[in-house]
């Protein structure tokens, strides 16, 4: 998706993206930020979106939450001023271009995020540069199949993505050519496997 695009979608996505794809991804968050609590630190959350995951980080985890979309952070600014989650520090700012110093993080969570963003190989190697060594990735997403009706019904949605908000056949190879990266672990999640947890270590 170009950045006009996003920035269009998300502004429509913000006031109901909770209650509907928001509620849809749970079980990612939980994976995703489970994993990240076990390891603690200073956790980068790309694509914060409307912070349905900052309230399950450990308190004793600092987490800086980043998004494109002024409407959809205004809602994770909400949740962080409601529950009063002193942990948490949100930017606006591209994914593409971080606007942190390299090494500046013990990991890094891209939830839901790179099948939105325009450039994802781009981004993966901003998340690789200001991610410390020896640092996890975690990254939940949905991947194109190979074959079956849902393969299919992917590449029917595919020339929507300006409607639907991400690109419905995302080929996972476009996130993992990132030469200091490499997967950890992979599996499947609820409900149906539609979604993928990803977990990469970059090289000490
Ligand atoms: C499907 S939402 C996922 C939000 C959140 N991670 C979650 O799991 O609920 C995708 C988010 O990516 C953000 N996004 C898209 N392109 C971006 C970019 N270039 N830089 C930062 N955020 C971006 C959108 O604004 C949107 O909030």
């Amino acid at each position: 998706m170009n950045p006009e695009a996003v920035k269009s979608s998300y502004a429509r996505w913000a006031p109901i993206y909770d209650r509907t794809f928001g509620a849809a991804t749970k079980a990612g968050r939980r994976a995703a930020v489970a994993h990240l609590n076990r390891r603690g630190g200073h956790v980068l959350e790309v694509g914060v979106g409307t912070g349905l995951a900052l309230p399950l980080y450990d308190p004793t985890v600092r987490v800086t939450g980043i998004d494109y979309s002024a409407e959809m952070l205004a809602k994770a600014q909400d949740k962080v001023s409601e529950l009063e989650l002193s942990n948490v520090t949100l930017h606006r700012m591209d994914a593409r271009s971080l606007d942190f110093p390299d090494a500046s993080f013990d990991a890094v969570a891209a939830m839901h995020i790179l099948s939105v963003v325009p450039e994802p190989e781009r981004v993966m190697a901003e998340i690789a540069r200001v991610l410390k060594p020896g640092g996890q990735v975690v990254v939940t997403n949905h991947f194109a199949r190979e074959r079956g009706v849902l393969a299919w019904l992917e590449r029917v949605a595919a020339p929507l993505e300006n409607l639907l908000g991400w690109h419905s056949d995302f080929d996972k190879a476009r996130i993992l050519g990132e030469p200091s990266l490499v997967v950890d672990e992979e599996r499947e999640l609820p409900p149906a496997g539609i979604m993928t947890f990803l977990a990469l270590r970059k090289a000490a």
